[in-house]
């Protein structure tokens, strides 16, 4: 799939960076772009252990999402460097101070509430898909909010076989989005849906990685080509 066959059209410019990276990297870059998801985004209620973050980071990531949501009720509001430490270079992570507030934001941004919880009935593979889904997991030892219930649009049991009475948290997030994202994916024709002005912006950022003064070698080279 080149991106001449995406139907979002071809990059807006030629990147005067791009020839300081392999093109082996750079088609990795376009090719991770041009498949990420923001249709679908990850929400982490109370999850304070930075582990838990950090593997469901990952998870969100390497389905190919770019944005996950952090909620802090009970713990109070982490430092941005709690999560950062553990929040890599290649997801936008956005963090709330509530519940209501973190959802106010998500459902004013079209975002339906799609919440795993133990004390559900629904089946993930049965819920018909909406435009923008919001797939929240809760804290390990207290689970979703009673709160975060009332404002669920959807509520899903994950089905379990064996004596454990829940999933990890983040293994609850990936057996969730290997239920969801097919279906999405099926939708876009293989391709991602974040908007071509997103991409390009990220783009030239990850071309600037590795880069030790990508913004005096950015003007260097567009002064260069003017
Ligand atoms: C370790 S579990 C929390 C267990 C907690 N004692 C409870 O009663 O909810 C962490 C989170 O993972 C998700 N989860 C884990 N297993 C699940 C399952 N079988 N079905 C739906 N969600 C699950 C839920 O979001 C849950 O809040």
């Amino acid at each position: 799939m080149s991106e001449h066959s995406d139907p979002r059209g071809p990059w807006p410019a030629v990147d005067p960076l791009e020839p300081y990276t392999t093109p082996e990297r750079l088609a990795r870059i376009d090719s991770v772009l041009r498949h990420r998801i923001v249709s679908v985004t990850t929400v982490f209620e109370d999850v304070f252990d930075p582990h838990n973050i950090a593997a469901g980071l990952r998870t969100t990531e390497g389905y190919g999402l770019h944005d996950l949501h952090v909620i802090h009720n009970q713990f109070g509001m982490r430092s941005s460097s709690t999560v950062a430490k553990s929040a890599d270079q290649w997801v936008d992570v956005h963090q709330h101070s509530s519940t209501a507030e973190g959802l106010r934001a998500l459902k004013a941004d079209g975002f339906s509430i799609w919440v795993s919880d133990l004390q559900a009935t629904e089946l993930l593979t049965e819920m018909p898909l909406d435009p923008k889904i919001a797939i929240v997991v809760g804290n390990a030892k207290l689970g979703i909010s009673e709160e975060m219930r009332k404002l669920a649009d959807r509520r899903y049991i994950l089905p379990m076989y064996g004596m454990v009475q829940s999933f990890n948290l983040s293994v609850a997030l990936a057996i969730s989005l290997e239920q969801l994202l097919p279906r999405r994916r099926a939708q876009l024709n293989g391709w991602g849906d974040m908007p071509v002005e997103r991409m390009w912006s990220l783009r030239q950022k990850w071309l600037e990685f590795g880069q030790r003064h990508p913004d005096v070698l950015r003007r260097a080279l567009e002064q260069e080509s003017a």
